[in-house]
């Protein structure tokens, strides 16, 4: 049985669904109340547990071969949160550890990514197996403004329009924890999920101009105003601050060796994409 945490969110439920496939029960954790038919109707098991709130972890990883620890995104609480889970993994006698951390953790100065790194190196001390899964932005993170860029024709890219990414298919990085999760001979790794391709955001409205028949361009929007002080819009701040200096480009090829295939496009994503409803 492999428990997986933050199991409703995109990366969680895509998860659950790569174990299922699998044949694998699934011990799911999620956040919110009330009824979660996904997740039930994939057959995983759907316990409540707040990350941040003292919990019965013992009884939640007791008899877990694999414990996928997904942290909330951009929450304070990671570092020293992720710590203590590793702890209670040991205490569990949980068989393995796969922590969902992010491309360049190392990146500090954005405070989401050294909290990343912080939870890495507790790992060391775990007294668990683990293994360390690093993925690149998800092209499935473009998704929601396709409806304004079909309208508009213009892409607006907080990022910049000179630097790239290696943008990656969630499905991929899912399959690829399916395999960290479930296979032997993966123990101390660490593996980078970027996609085939780095793409600056010029390329992404070219390739959505092409899904979408008109042209679409990309427009440089600028962050103006004060350095945020909330953690979350920190974190998104400098994240946009870094990528706008030095892009987020990985290699694909550790990816790719997991999945046994290359991993999916951008332009494969898209043309899976339902076209918005002109209006
Ligand atoms: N998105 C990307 O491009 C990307 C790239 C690299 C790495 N990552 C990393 O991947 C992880 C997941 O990101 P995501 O985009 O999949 O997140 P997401 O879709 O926003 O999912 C977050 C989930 O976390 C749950 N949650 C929120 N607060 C919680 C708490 N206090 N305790 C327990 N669960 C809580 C929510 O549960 P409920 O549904 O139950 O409310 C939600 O389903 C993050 O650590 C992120 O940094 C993301």
């Amino acid at each position: 049985m492999i428990v997986v945490t933050a199991a409703g969110g995109q990366t969680g439920a895509a998860v659950v669904r790569k174990l299922r496939e699998r044949g694998e029960q699934v011990r799911a954790v999620v956040a919110r109340r009330g009824p979660r038919p996904d997740l039930a109707a994939l057959g995983a098991e759907v316990v409540l547990g707040e990350l941040t709130q003292p919990l019965p972890w013992a009884k939640l990883l007791d008899g877990a071969d694999a414990f996928h620890l997904i942290w909330p995104h951009a929450d304070p609480d990671e570092a020293e949160g992720a710590g203590a889970l590793f702890a209670e993994a040991r205490r569990a006698g949980v068989g393995r550890i796969v922590y969902h951390s992010v491309l360049h953790p190392q990146a500090r100065v954005m405070p989401h990514h050294a909290a990343k790194d912080r939870a890495e190196e507790s790992l060391e001390s775990a007294g668990v197996p683990w293994r360390v899964l690093r993925p690149c932005t998800y092209a499935q993170t473009l998704d929601a403004s396709l409806d304004e860029v079909a309208r508009t024709g213009v892409l607006r890219s907080y990022w910049g329009v000179r630097t790239a990414q290696s943008l990656v298919d969630v499905e991929d990085v899912a399959a690829a924890a399916a395999v960290l999760l479930t296979e032997d001979g993966l123990d101390g790794g660490t593996f980078e999920a970027a996609g085939p391709e780095p793409l600056t955001a010029p390329r992404i409205a070219e390739l959505m101009g092409e899904r979408l028949g008109r042209e679409v361009v990309a427009d440089d929007v600028i962050p103006a105003g004060e350095q945020p002080t909330a953690y979350a819009a920190r974190c998104r701040r400098a994240m946009f601050d870094h990528h706008r200096e030095h892009g987020f480009v990985g290699s694909p090829r550790v990816l790719a060796a997991l999945l046994g295939r290359s991993p999916r496009s951008y332009a494969e994503h898209l043309a899976e994409l339902p076209l918005p409803v002109s209006g």
